[in-house]
């Protein structure tokens, strides 16, 4: 595949979607997507978590929309596209870790153990840190998910934390703290050079 697959990764009011339209611009054969994905599986999974449906179910469905997702991703890899992915896999491992834990023992594995027919490895990904108080703020008054409170953000930004410790050579952690065009600036850089 001539192009390259890049995430963006950070809990709720971490400023990822801002800073990926932000690169979308200034990054030449550069194409925007995230997940959920606006198709009708995307939704589904929105309206499940409205619904307040099981964990598992919203595990499963965040997954099928991956799975459809990453086909046309491969499309715009093989067009040589740079794809600036806002949330993949490890929002679901970072989150649904956290879902799941009073529902199966080992999360983790359960979502990797899925995921191996289908992934695609990005080839770089942003993790975007900040304090919580900060995101939670930043979020305000628009409406909220099932996932947007405190003390279940702190442990979901903790294991973002772990995954990118443990594959220090895909990651870069941004201080989001920052403002956007610092920020911007700081993963133009390191796009540029990979
Ligand atoms: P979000 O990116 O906030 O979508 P939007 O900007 O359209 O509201 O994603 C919605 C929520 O879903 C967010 O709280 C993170 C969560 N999420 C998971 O729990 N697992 C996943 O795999 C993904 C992609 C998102």
């Amino acid at each position: 595949m001539k192009g390259k697959l890049i995430t963006f990764e950070g809990i709720d009011g971490s400023g990822k979607t801002t800073i990926v339209n932000i690169l979308g611009k200034m990054i030449e054969n550069s194409v925007i997507t995230y997940e959920p994905t606006n198709t009708w599986l995307g939704k589904s999974v929105k309206k499940a978590m409205d619904e307040g449906k099981d964990a598992m179910t919203i595990a499963l469905l965040f997954l099928a929309d991956r799975n459809e997702h990453i086909k046309e991703i491969k499309k715009w890899l093989d067009e040589g596209k740079i794809v600036l992915c806002d949330r993949y896999i490890d929002s679901t491992i970072a989150y649904q870790i956290e879902h799941l834990k009073k529902r199966i023992k080992n999360p983790e594995r359960w979502i990797k153990n899925i995921h191996e027919p289908f992934l695609l490895k990005p080839d770089l990904t942003f993790l975007f840190v900040l304090p919580v108080n900060v995101a939670i703020k930043r979020i305000g008054n628009r409406k909220k998910t099932i996932f947007e409170k405190k003390e279940f953000l702190e442990r979901v930004q903790e294991n973002y934390i772990k995954i990118a410790e443990n594959e220090k050579d895909r990651f870069v952690i941004v201080d989001a703290n920052k403002s956007k065009e610092d920020v911007a600036n700081e993963c133009y850089k390191k796009i540029k050079r990979l």
